[in-house]
């Protein structure tokens, strides 16, 4: 296969470019490339190139090759070395290496290359990758190994292979080693098999990145094993699918990605315009770091030389490299000697070269990686070998935590902690959220002082995880997997998830609480002044009532004593006329009796209303009655009284149910759970007796009792006429109580205590910071002026309390609009009956008009007069005397049996 050429014009001219320059010293270098056509390396050594803009400039000359023929390789250094390159930087392949090594030795041209380190003396071959053997060695130690399985690859392995048999030998170590070239692919998942069978679970890898890449994201139970990669870039491995399954993967890290310097060139790169290159460029890996450390070399070098004014031009014998014996270049060793002198802070740390061309000085980043990704357990350098920081500082020193870096805060729409804004399409980025928490991440982005980007959790879920695959989901998800650096959302402490992110403490309390629909607030009734007393107590004081008038009615007439004698009434008017007092003695004495039936009713009203009466019993017997009617009437009105107030003024709230236990010991009212939420766990686990009693009445309830969402729950209970109470949690329960329709509200205590925190990734830079700015934010007040803000000051329904307050304060006309009606029915009943009377009374008196009229010419039609006897006295006498003695007007009422005689 014939190498490409590719020559750039400004390469043709060194020598004479040389000598215009008046100097011996050109100001144009001329540096071969050996690459494979695609290689990541290839494409950074001319971004290198293109950055590097000092004196002496380097100009490439490069060549494709295929690194793995002899033929090419031969071909492409010796057409190089004959067009007068100064240095050659390339890569090499186990089956050229040592071609390439024998003509840098004997042709005194330097090779510099980011390929494999190989054991050699031959100093012309500078060797940028620095050796893996020590480092590896120094954590064996530390592991404690000593059987375990090296995998390697004959690219690149056999020096490793080679110090890893020989301690082996030399401290009776089992070491099993596969050759992975030698490999097909079945036989290599037979062998992965197989090392279960034996278990053997501790691995070394020792191959390129690609290799690993593919052995690493087999998919295979890999709890148990423990790799060690023997391989530089360990951040340069996709784990992203790898770590899910939870491995205990150690490796080496050579550049310092958290260094601002590294940082920068990486961003140059990923900007540098190479219209060659259609596909999205990705990060530098370690391998063009330690291509782009090699030109800094060269540059390096090549100024050193130029300010030292060393010769180093090329005259007479332009490289004639195929010549027999070779005829090595004068002044190559000035260039080897320059360019091992070279010491300076590169991408991959400190280089500097030892005599024979390999890395020195170097210190190698040992990683893990965790379940929340790589982190940093220690380094390895020569002077202190092996030393483990994890457990001394384990979080300032991590890779990712990058300085000015924006977090990513992952949330969930959740009202009222996170809501999207009514117009949030004319707003751009964190402003467009609003609600408890997007106030609260502001907030401890203010304290930290960092920025921040809201981001809602992809699969809208707050993170559990899956039952099989082990996975977490949710936010808590993006926290573990990396996707996120702070979860700020209603997210619940709890012991797994604390397992694996960490909490600040929490910025809100809560627990699992009740809601019912709100009791319809009884209206007060137009007789509502009826209420203090039952219904049975009013028929009863209506039987009493009638009873006693009865007794007192009988009493009355049986006791002697409460009959009068007219005669004594008469007494003066004896002394006076004799003759009527001789009338008088004929006629049989008139006794009377003040209770009639219609008196005794009188009586006892006038007692049970507190009115008193002008007739009162003379007999024992009677005061007896009226004593214990008056006892009994004192009480009850008492009694009423006391209760009056309270129910008229109070709008009563029937609340049914008032806490857990009145739940748990009914059954009309159905209440039931979120499904597969942390409710319904609470209540499977709990151990207290109420609780349990609750969970198997809502576990065995048909139809079910648990619903969907919170939505769910919140219209089920409102839809259901208070027959369905819903268990939530009660910051929840709260913000609902304050939406229209303003029908639902929470009754009881909390029947747990949890709490909600901010969470980030275990072993985040952010968590104490973070955690200082909650305490501090509730220190000051200003988590309950959030949640003010949040659920009462932009609730619906106003403040509950301070309203109902005011109502009680005065009664209104509907309170005791049936005390009016009453009155006004009284007087109008009393307008009825004197109508009745008079209409009456004027039958009566026009039918007597008619018989004596002759006797009686004046009608005296507004005479005392009254239908039954006004007041109920009876009076006794001889019907027919009577009639006979009585005044003409007067005694038609007499005639009758009534009284005429008025009080
Ligand atoms: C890593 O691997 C996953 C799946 O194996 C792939 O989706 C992702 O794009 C890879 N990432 C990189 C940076 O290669
Ligand atoms: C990973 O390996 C180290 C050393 O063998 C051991 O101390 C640690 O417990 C292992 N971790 C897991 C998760 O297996
Ligand atoms: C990486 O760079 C950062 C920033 O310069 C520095 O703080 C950190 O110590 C470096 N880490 C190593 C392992 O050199
Ligand atoms: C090793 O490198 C450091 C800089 O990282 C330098 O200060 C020190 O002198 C070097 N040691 C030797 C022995 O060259
Ligand atoms: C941090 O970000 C600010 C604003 O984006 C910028 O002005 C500043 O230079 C950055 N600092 C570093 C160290 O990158």
């Amino acid at each position: 296969m014939r190498p490409q050429s590719c020559p750039l014009p400004s390469a043709l001219l060194p020598l004479l470019l040389g000598l215009c320059s008046g100097t011996s010293f050109p100001t144009n270098i001329n540096i071969g490339g050996l690459f494979p056509g695609d290689s990541h390396e290839y494409e950074v050594f001319r971004f290198a190139l293109a950055q590097n803009q000092d004196i002496p400039k380097l100009v490439p000359q490069v060549d494709m090759v295929d690194t793995s023929s002899s033929f090419a390789m031969t071909y492409a250094f010796c057409s190089q070395f004959s067009k007068g390159v100064y240095a050659i930087m390339g890569l090499y392949d186990r089956r050229t290496v040592n071609m390439l090594m024998s003509f840098c030795g004997s042709l005194h041209v330097c090779f510099v290359t980011p390929s494999f380190p190989v054991q050699t003396n031959n100093q012309f071959v500078l060797q940028l990758r620095p050796q893996l053997q020590e480092p590896l060695m120094a954590l064996l130690e530390h592991f404690y190994w000593t059987r375990f399985v090296y995998m390697y690859s004959s690219e690149s392995g056999l020096a490793v292979l080679q110090r890893i048999l020989d301690t082996a030998a030399e401290r009776s170590w089992q070491v099993t080693s596969v050759n992975l070239d030698s490999l097909t692919e079945p036989a290599f998942i037979k062998l992965l098999a197989d090392l279960d069978y034996k278990k053997d679970f501790q691995i070394i890898i020792d191959c390129e990145l690609k290799r690993l890449n593919y052995i690493l994201n087999l998919k295979r139970n890999l709890k148990n094993y423990h790799y060690i990669l023997a391989n530089l870039g360990f951040l340069d491995l996709n784990v992203t699918e790898f770590q899910k399954l939870g491995p205990n993967v150690t490796g080496f890290q050579l550049v310092n990605r958290s260094d601002p310097a590294v940082q920068k060139i990486n961003q140059n790169w990923l900007d540098f315009d190479n219209k060659d290159l259609k596909v999205a460029r990705r990060r530098l890996k370690y391998t063009g770091a330690l291509t782009y450390d090699g030109v800094s070399v060269m540059a390096t070098a090549f100024q050193n030389l130029r300010r030292q004014r060393i010769d180093i031009s090329r005259r007479g014998n332009a490289g004639e490299c195929l010549a027999n014996p070779p005829a090595p270049w004068g002044q190559g060793i000035d260039i080897q000697r320059a360019l091992q002198q070279v010491r300076l802070e590169g991408l991959t740390g400190h280089v500097q070269f030892d005599e024979r061309g390999h890395r020195t000085n170097y210190t190698l980043t040992v990683m893990e990686l965790s379940h929340i990704g790589p982190r940093k357990i220690g380094f390895w350098n020569e002077k202190r070998g092996y030393v483990n920081t994890a457990i001394y500082r384990p979080m300032q020193e991590e890779f990712y935590n990058v300085q000015n870096k924006t977090y990513i805060v992952t949330t969930i729409l959740e009202a009222p902690y996170m809501m999207l804004k009514k117009n949030h399409e004319q707003f751009w980025g964190n402003d467009k959220y609003e609600g408890y928490c997007a106030e609260l991440a502001a907030e401890i982005a203010k304290h930290v002082g960092f920025t921040y980007r809201l981001e809602l959790v992809g699969d809208g879920k707050y993170g559990a995880r899956d039952a099989e695959t082990k996975m977490w989901n949710g936010m808590v998800g993006e926290l573990v997997y990396g996707k996120a650096d702070m979860a700020v959302a209603p997210l619940t402490i709890t012991l797994v998830r604390e397992q694996v992110i960490d909490f600040t403490k929490p910025f809100m309390s809560l627990g699992i609480s009740i809601m019912i629909k709100k009791p319809t607030k009884s209206k007060p009734g137009v007789f509502s002044f009826l209420d203090p007393l039952a219904y049975e107590i009013w028929m009863c004081i209506v039987f009493a009532y009638i009873g006693v008038s009865v007794v007192l009615f009988l009493v009355s007439r049986f006791s002697p004593y409460e009959w009068n004698g007219e005669e004594s009434d008469d007494e003066d008017e004896t002394a006076q006329g004799q003759n009527q007092n001789q009338q008088k003695e004929k006629e049989t004495p008139e006794y009377t009796n003040d209770f009639g039936i219609f008196n005794s009713l009188w009586f006892s009203l006038g007692a049970f209303m507190q009115q008193g009466c002008d007739i009162s019993p003379r007999s024992l017997s009677g005061r007896i009655v009226g004593g214990v009617w008056w006892f009994f009437t004192l009480i009850i009105i008492s009694s009423y009284t006391a209760n009056l107030a309270a129910f008229l003024t109070v709008e009563r709230m029937v609340s049914p149910i008032e806490s857990a236990e009145d739940l748990a010991k009914q059954t009309e009212i159905a209440y039931g759970t979120l499904d597969g939420g942390s409710t319904k766990e609470f209540f499977r686990r709990s151990k207290i007796a109420v609780f349990e009693k609750m969970w198997s009445y809502m576990r065995s309830a048909d139809p079910s009792v648990f619903v969907k969402s919170t939505s769910e729950g919140m219209i089920r209970v409102r839809k259901s006429k208070g027959k369905y109470a819903y268990l939530l949690e009660s910051s929840m329960n709260e913000y609902i109580e304050q939406r229209k329709p303003c029908d639902t509200m929470k009754v009881g205590g909390n029947l747990d205590s949890k709490g909600y925190g901010v969470a980030t990734p275990k072993g985040s830079p952010l968590r104490n910071p973070v955690n200082l700015a909650v305490l501090k934010l509730n220190e000051q007040g200003l988590l309950d002026k959030l949640k003010n803000r949040w659920w009462y000051d932009k609730g619906e329904c106003g403040t509950g309390g301070g309203d109902s307050k005011d109502k009680t304060s005065a009664l209104s006309l509907s309170n005791v609009a049936g005390v009016f009606y009453i009155l006004i029915g009284g007087l109008g009943l009393a307008m009825l009956v004197a109508l009745v009377e008079f209409c009456y009374k004027s039958r009566i008196e026009s039918r007597r008009m008619k018989v004596r009229s002759e006797k009686c010419t004046s009608t005296e039609l507004f005479g005392p007069s009254g239908l039954g006897g006004e007041n109920g006295r009876v009076v006794a006498h001889d019907f027919p005397k009577a009639g006979a003695q009585g005044l003409p007007c007067m005694s038609k009422a007499a005639g009758l049996g009534l009284s005429s005689t008025g009080m």
